[in-house]
């Protein structure tokens, strides 16, 4: 069986990274994605990508659920366990606040607290700044819960030439984290 991995897109401003993100992981994985109502806006805005022109150039290995689908076989445990585990790339502080409170309004909410209780890999890269005291300590409970938190925070030490090498430094570490191979940055050689 192929292997599968959720990926959850949220209105975070880089909303790229999730795109490059679902580009990458489509080479290996049977991708789950969900996306959020809010990420199409920001999609537009950022990307000049409509919802509908997204949704057309899917990749084939890639079953894509909206934010409503609660329904979605990944919302169960019995699911969920059969896959890597779940990115959520950009995260919101929005969608951060809800899952490090167990509030699952939405699909995305819900694989999240779902990937917690089963034990599964759980990464957040999450997009904002500066970061209020609420952020903070939501950051510490889901840390505490099991999470991995990140902040999408490109680093220049590989001497980054264009905004695509910064983006790939990002995914490139997201991707580290749950030990898949990949040259999308130049790794530090001392
Ligand atoms: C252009 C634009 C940029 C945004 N950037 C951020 C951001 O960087 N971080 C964030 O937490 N929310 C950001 N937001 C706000 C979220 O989209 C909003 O809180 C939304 O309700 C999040 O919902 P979701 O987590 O379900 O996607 C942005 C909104 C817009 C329209």
């Amino acid at each position: 069986m192929e292997k599968e991995i959720v990926l959850c897109i949220t209105g975070a401003s880089g909303t790229v990274y999730g795109l490059r993100l679902l580009e990458v992981l489509s080479e290996n994985f049977t991708v789950n994605l969900i996306v959020s109502n809010s990420a199409f806006t920001v999609m537009e805005k950022e990307l000049d990508i409509s919802k509908e022109e997204f949704l057309r150039k899917l990749p084939e290995n890639c079953i894509f659920f909206s934010q409503n689908q609660i329904y979605a076989p990944v919302a169960s445990g019995s699911k969920l366990v059969q896959t890597e585990g779940v990115i959520v790339a950009p995260c919101s502080t929005g969608t951060l606040g809800a899952i490090a409170n167990g509030i699952s309004s939405n699909l995305i909410h819900r694989v999240c607290d779902v990937a917690l209780k089963e034990r599964k890999k759980l990464y957040l890269l999450i997009r904002e700044m500066p970061l209020s005291l609420i952020h903070l300590q939501n950051m510490e409970r889901i840390t505490q819960a099991g999470a991995i938190v990140s902040v999408a925070s490109p680093g220049f030490y590989h001497k980054p030439q264009t905004i695509e090498d910064m983006i790939d430094f990002v995914v490139g570490k997201v991707l580290d984290s749950f030990g898949i191979k990949h040259n999308l940055y130049k790794r530090w050689q001392g």
